[in-house]
């Protein structure tokens, strides 16, 4: 080849790789099958062991994703704990005292830097963890294309900005979710993976006692299942007590469906897909709850368009994922 041709094709290289969006196309299957070929191996089995612990981390690891994507791109920036010089996600309105099991991923991490150093990105690790969450708790199985690099920062504001509330409305989640090219139905398949988990108190009781400042209920409940989250979350009682977010929290299942139909939803931002007013999220809750294969393929799709929502900046493969690799380099990057 010419020097001159080889010029040329380092321009481009470098070309794409300024540009940010194109970096989507580095995504593959198998793309550690050359330089750490037990990587997904190694993910699901800690997934396994953290599950056998604490049932609950399953739910907890696949929340990650969401809250990682969402924010500048699925680039682990959620798991940059604060420095001096910044403020990072963990503390953002929708992270504190909520997000949970960092210390699995840091679990997974530890086991494959042992076996390949600074090879495996925190990002794709929770792309892959949150994939092997859903396997093992009964859901859908699929690829994940892999290849993300890890940010050099995190943003609370960012955070703050973006993340919807608990109280939020159908019209207001179609919205958010449209600016990540999500549709309807990507919007209602995500939010089925409440079919796993717990939430608290603290995200509830505005709707228990004053529903959008009118001193009442929330008129969509079931008066039964009112009962029952009145007696676990009474007013002015302990807003970190939690409760399932469907009838059967351990199992990824269509039965959050069921229980959006049966007016037991345990957020508003639940129960609005059903009970909004909004007729296009209402007709997909009503064929998932009917439909589990249904809501298995939507979701696998959502989940994949989500897990591939890219950072704009260059980043690089963390060690640990807690904290950046090198500030210097940091601080030089960010000018550039
Ligand atoms: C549609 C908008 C969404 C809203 C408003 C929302 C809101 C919430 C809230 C308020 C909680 C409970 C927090 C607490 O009380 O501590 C929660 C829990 C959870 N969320 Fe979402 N969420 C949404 C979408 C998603 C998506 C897209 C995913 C993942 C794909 C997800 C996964 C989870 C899981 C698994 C839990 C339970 C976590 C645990 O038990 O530790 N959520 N969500
Ligand atoms: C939905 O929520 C948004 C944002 O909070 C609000 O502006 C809007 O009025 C709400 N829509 C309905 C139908 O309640
Ligand atoms: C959504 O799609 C449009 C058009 O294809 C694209 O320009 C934009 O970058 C996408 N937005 C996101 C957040 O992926
Ligand atoms: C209900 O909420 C409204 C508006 O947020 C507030 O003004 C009112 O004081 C609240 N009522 C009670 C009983 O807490
Ligand atoms: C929950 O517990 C945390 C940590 O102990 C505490 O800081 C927070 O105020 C509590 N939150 C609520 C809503 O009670």
């Amino acid at each position: 080849m010419s020097l001159h041709l080889l010029g040329l094709l380092c321009l481009v290289v470098v070309a794409a790789r300024r540009a940010g969006a194109l970096a989507a196309t580095t995504l593959r299957v198998g793309y550690y099958s050359e330089t750490c070929p037990d990587a997904e191996q190694v993910v699901r089995g800690v997934i396994r062991v953290a599950m056998a612990r604490e049932p609950r981390s399953a739910a907890s690891v696949m929340r990650l994703q969401f809250h990682d994507c969402f924010v500048n791109g699925c680039d682990a920036s959620l798991l940059l704990d604060d420095t001096p010089e910044m403020t990072g996600e963990k503390e953002a309105l929708s992270n504190v005292n909520s997000l949970r099991s960092y210390e699995v991923i840091d679990e997974v991490k530890e086991a494959l830097e042992r076996r390949c150093p600074g090879v495996v990105s925190c990002a794709d690790i929770i792309i892959m963890a949150a994939r092997d969450a859903v396997v093992l708790s009964g859901g859908p199985e699929w690829d994940v294309r892999l290849g993300r690099e890890d940010s050099l920062t995190a943003s609370q504001e960012d955070s703050n900005n973006i993340m919807p509330s608990p109280r939020a409305n159908a019209t207001s989640l179609i919205d958010l979710f449209a600016q990540f090219n999500l549709t309807v139905v990507d919007l209602v398949a995500l939010s089925g993976s409440h079919s796993i988990g717990e939430a608290r108190c603290f995200s509830i009781v505005f709707r228990l006692y004053n529903q959008s400042g009118s001193g009442r209920p929330d008129p969509h409940m079931d008066p039964q299942y009112r009962e029952k989250l009145n007696e676990l979350c009474p007013e002015g009682g302990d807003g970190n007590v939690t409760g399932g977010l469907d009838a059967t929290p351990r199992a990824f299942d269509n039965q959050y469906f069921k229980d959006l139909v049966r007016l037991r939803g345990f957020l508003n931002s639940d129960q609005t897909l059903h009970s909004g007013g909004v007729r296009t999220t209402r007709q997909v809750v009503e064929r998932f709850s009917r439909d589990q294969e249904a809501f298995f393929d939507a979701f696998v799709t959502g989940m994949i368009k989500m897990g591939e929502l890219q950072s704009e900046k260059k980043g690089e493969i963390r060690r640990n994922c807690r904290v950046a690799n090198d500030p210097h380099l940091r601080a030089l990057r960010s000018e550039f």
